[in-house]
């Protein structure tokens, strides 16, 4: 194989209740990566579209790149040629996982290339690191889910001991992007370094219950249990219009609704995919009224993760 293609997702941080520690890979946005050998040695990034001339060609300083560059060092491969373009199709700074999808589809792409010597999981150290130059700190609620798909529990950041959950068929997210420009580095800079031991209870309870909802298709429980009682309060101000956005999606019927990510993006989750037009439509309806600039997206649970397309 002279030349692989490869379809990173976007993936929403933290699945409103587990900050740090969930994330959801979405069917919709997401990144292209191409990689393919050249005679020159080393890795180069030879394209980059849809990033408005913002994102640098030196692999070191791009998420793709680093997280290849990783790749090929851990596997002493760093003197073969290889170019690399990568296509984004979707926004910065968005909750959307940007970053991290760059990150993964550059891991993927060129061990795709190199004929997946490595599997997914031992993969995502390297799109770690290409996520860190972005993000600026080490957590893998967006990398893990882009990667493998699914609903992703990381057990344990540090050591990346990440589970795939089970999600009910019908479960699907409408995610409203307002265009504003959230970097994550700076929704991290907001939030409280402690919390009490009540809040520690309180939203242990609704990680807890949200998870065996998705276990047993128990939507009522996962409805009482969709509640960010300790990120979305110190975020929420960074969004224009949230709390309105919030009770639009839940007064459409979302079983929940709150920050993606750091945000700006807003996502509601879903029992059915009308159920999720209805609220997106809700969402979008708030921020037309207000004359901010949106896009939504409608999608179920991807359960793949990264993958090669043609
Ligand atoms: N868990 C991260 C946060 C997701 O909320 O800051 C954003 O990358």
């Amino acid at each position: 194989m002279q030349e692989v293609k490869v379809f990173a997702p976007a993936s929403v941080g933290n699945a409103i209740v587990g900050f740090d520690m969930l994330g959801i890979a979405l069917e919709q946005p997401g990144d292209e990566i191409i990689a393919r050998y050249s005679d020159a040695p080393g890795l180069r990034i030879t394209a980059i579209s849809g990033d408005e001339g913002r994102l640098s060609c030196d692999p070191q300083r791009n998420t793709a790149g680093l997280a290849a560059l990783k790749l090929l060092e851990h596997l002493d491969k760093s003197g073969i040629g290889i170019e690399l373009e990568v296509h984004k199709h979707m926004p910065f700074g968005s909750g959307l996982g940007s970053s991290a999808a760059s990150a993964v589809g550059g891991a993927f792409a060129v061990n795709l290339l190199l004929g997946s010597p490595l599997s997914k999981k031992e993969l995502l150290p390297f799109a770690m690191q290409g996520e860190q130059l972005a993000s600026g700190a080490w957590h893998a609620d967006n990398v893990a889910p882009s990667m493998l798909g699914g609903v992703v529990l990381i057990r344990d950041n540090a050591s990346l001991d990440v589970q795939i959950l089970p999600s009910p068929p019908d479960l699907h997210a409408a995610v409203v992007y307002p265009q504003v420009e959230i970097l994550t580095k700076s929704a991290r800079g907001v939030l409280a370094p402690h919390i009490t031991l009540k809040q520690h209870v309180v939203q242990s309870g609704m990680l807890g219950g949200f998870i065996i909802s998705l276990f047993t298709g128990d939507y009522a429980l996962m409805q009482r249990s969709l509640h960010d009682t300790i990120i979305e309060p110190q975020r929420a101000s960074l969004i224009p219009h949230f709390y309105e956005v919030q009770a639009a999606a839940t007064e459409a019927g979302a079983l929940g609704c709150s920050i993606s990510g750091a945000g700006p993006s807003i996502i509601a989750l879903c029992r059915g995919k009308d159920a999720a037009a209805l609220a997106g439509e809700a969402m979008q309806s708030v921020f037309t009224a207000a004359g901010i600039a949106h896009k939504l997206y409608l999608s179920a649970i991807n359960p793949n993760g990264v993958k090669a397309i043609l």
